[in-house]
């Protein structure tokens, strides 16, 4: 019920405060793709406007942050016109609001009975639009203030894991025009991989996958697009010709016909009821997905019924977003820790005042490094910004109050290891301080720990507290010490009971085997992560070829640089490291190469034929990946071939497959496919 009684002075100054910290936090998000506040207090303050603005509608004009989406364009780019404008989405935040909405979609379609919906992930990253003309990438637009949009086409293309030419499946020309709109994102393990290497780097890493992808998109350099690792998740349809629909889920079929990537969790066509369970579902799942997601869309199926609803201003009547809980919140920091990981690195991390960030009460979040500490000036006392992100370790993002009064001294990095004492170096050109002592026990300890951790020899029950029992014990020393483990020894030191002491046993001597990328992994050699230990069992097959391969070779990896060749050559060279590899072997723990998913691989039974030169992955790579996922590669191009992968300067074998109708993947089409099966 709107309030008839006039706003009185506090209102209409706190309407004053509200718009302009909207408009700053928009600045920050749009321009400057670094966010100043969380998404949850941004809601929360638009959130307070509009119902302001509705109680008082006098105080709503037409230039209040509520009536816009996005924000004008930037000038470093330039503009085009959407065609159809891109519109913002209105958020509910409960079941009461998501069942008002359906009263509210009935209600405007004026029918009784029930309706159906179309839901989806709401896909954190960066709305764009692409433009097909024949089956072709044109354009590709920023969404900007709804109305024009940053033109982006020549870093799009530059992208890689972006398709630019629309696949016809069944081999009908795809559409004369297709407007397609749809979020650019990073994933999460392409994003902590990155991050990872930017830290080696001494670069300063990113907040979130979202403003590294938005980063990424609004480069003038499309070198450093190219660079990222950029994904697409498509979901909506601006202007069409040459194809119609009826239904929003058939529009998403189609889209992945055409080889447009679409979300595979997308609910199609169902009843109120089963999207309430579809978006609890989400939530709980939301922290195992490798993107990040804010929420459930969910959007009036039937292309008419759409129509029929029509918007207002900026948002349509027929979708909306229904939000999960904030995965960031505001908090203080009550100390500022130094930790030393498994590589001796002395990490800084903020002991926060405890607080619930979807779900899980967060206490610590890390900073990373002396850099980072740095860069954002992080102090005791500060309020700051926390983030989680799936399993990664919380972290902080900003400090909130940079000009408060009174603040202690800036964090400065201990000269010594907090743990034993020895000297804390930073070894120049590198951002990481590294406590020089070989032997210090928080290394040894750490390094037991990730090596009996999941993804590495996944000692099931081999925890952290029972690693640091047991080093404090003097039980283990080193890796190969676990395998020594009995279960009166576990029984006695855990006081747990002889179930459990066998189970623990029983997990440690089944790590024994284990494929040689986890093994590989396990060892904690500096800069292998999962995904180089892959690409180096891969390419390499076996431990010992590993073991004793030279820098350059181990350089001829693709994926691999010198950096990590060096790390890896340094690892095996040093005898006390490689005696160590030698006694887990003499333990019988035997590495062996991954088995290949034969029949059950998602290329089992295709074949490919490479042709041209590819210009982000060698031949080798390719045919490895292709045999990873069970498929097979051939020469030449025959009626049996399902698919011709065609490079550079790619000759007579395209014109064949053209000839006889086999399928002709682009690089970028190749790759997205490879990393999609993959996963
Ligand atoms: S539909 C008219 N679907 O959310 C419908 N949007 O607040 C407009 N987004 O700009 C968008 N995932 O960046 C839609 N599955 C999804 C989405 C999605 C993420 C973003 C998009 C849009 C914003 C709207």
């Amino acid at each position: 019920m709107p309030d008839r009684i006039g706003a009185d002075q506090e209102t209409v100054s706190r309407v004053a405060e509200l718009r302009a910290q909207i408009e700053r936090a928009n600045r920050a998000y749009h321009e400057k793709d670094n966010p100043e506040i969380s998404d949850a207090e941004y809601d929360r303050l638009k959130r307070e406007l509009a119902e302001i603005e509705a109680r008082f509608p006098e105080l709503d004009t037409p230039d209040s942050p509520t009536h816009k989406v996005g924000a004008p364009p930037a000038e470093k780019f330039e503009t085009r016109r959407h065609s159809l404008p891109m519109l913002s989405l209105d958020n509910a935040f409960s079941r009461e609001e998501i069942r008002a909405f359906d009263v509210r979609v009935r209600k405007g379609l004026e029918t009784g009975g029930p309706v159906r919906y179309t839901a989806e992930p709401k896909m954190d990253g960066l709305a764009m639009e692409l433009i097909f003309e024949n089956g072709e990438l044109e354009h590709a637009l920023t969404r900007g203030d709804g109305e024009t949009g940053e033109v982006v086409t020549r870093n799009i293309l530059a992208a890689r894991g972006i398709p630019k030419k629309l696949s016809a499946k069944d081999g009908s020309a795809p559409p004369a025009l297709l407007e397609v709109r749809g979020e650019i994102y990073m994933r999460r393990s392409a994003f902590t991989r990155m991050n990872e290497e930017r830290l080696a780097e001494g670069l300063p890493v990113f907040a979130n996958p979202r403003n590294a992808a938005a980063g990424a998109v609004r480069q003038l350099d499309s070198a450093i697009t190219a660079g990222r690792p950029l994904a697409l998740m498509c979901y909506g349809l601006g202007r069409c010709k040459g194809a119609s629909f009826s239904t929003h889920h058939e529009i998403l079929s189609a889209f992945q016909s055409w080889g447009l990537p679409t979300n595979p969790d997308t609910l199609a066509g169902a009843s109120l009821e089963e999207v309430i369970s579809f978006y609890e579902k989400m939530l709980e799942k939301r922290h195992q997905l490798d993107f990040e997601m804010d929420g459930v869309v969910v959007k009036v199926d039937s292309v008419e019924a759409q129509q029929a609803l029509g918007q207002t201003g900026k948002s349509p009547r027929w979708a909306i977003a229904w939000k999960f809980p904030a995965a960031q919140e505001t908090t203080t920091v009550e100390d500022i820790q130094v930790y030393v990981g498994r590589t001796g690195t002395l990490t800084p991390v903020a002991v926060l005042a405890p607080v619930r960030v979807s779900g899980v009460t967060v206490t610590h979040a890390t900073l990373h490094n002396a850099d980072e500490v740095a860069r954002k000036d992080v102090r005791v006392g500060d309020r700051v910004l926390v983030q989680r992100a799936g399993d990664v370790i919380p972290e902080v993002v900003k400090v909130m109050d940079p000009e408060r009064e009174g603040r202690p001294a800036p964090f400065s990095m201990p000269a010594s290891c907090p743990v034993c004492g020895a000297e804390a170096v930073r070894v120049p050109g590198e951002a990481a301080t590294r406590c020089a002592n070989k032997k210090c026990p928080a290394k040894l300890r750490e390094a037991i720990k990730h090596f009996a951790s999941k993804g590495a020899m996944d000692m099931d029950g081999v925890g952290d507290k029972l690693i640091d029992k047991l080093a404090e014990g003097g039980l283990v020393r080193n890796f190969a010490d676990l395998f020594d483990l009995t279960e009166p020894v576990l029984a006695r030191v855990e006081r747990m009971g002889e179930k459990s002491a066998a189970n623990i046993v029983s997990a440690i001597q089944g790590a024994k085997k284990v494929s040689v990328n986890r093994f590989l992994f396990a060892l904690g050699i500096r800069h292998v992560g999962e995904h180089v230990a892959k690409l180096l069992s891969r390419r390499f097959g076996s431990l010992e070829k590993i073991m004793d391969a030279e820098v350059e070779e181990l350089e001829k990896v693709d994926g691999i640089g010198h950096i990590v060749a060096e790390s890896v050559r340094g690892y095996f060279e040093d005898q006390e490291k490689r005696n160590e590899v030698l006694a887990l072997l003499e333990k019988g723990v035997s590495p062996a190469a991954e088995e290949l998913p034969a029949a059950s691989g998602a290329f089992s039974g295709k074949t490919f034929v490479l042709t041209g030169t590819l210009s982000t992955l060698t031949r080798d790579d390719a045919k490895g990946r292709i045999e990873a996922l069970g498929g097979k590669t051939s020469e030449s191009v025959s009626k049996k071939s399902d698919y011709v992968v065609a490079g550079e300067k790619a000759g007579s074998k395209l014109t064949k497959a053209q000839a006889l109708k086999v399928p002709v993947l682009s690089e970028e089409e190749f790759l997205a496919m490879l990393e999609k099966e993959e996963k």
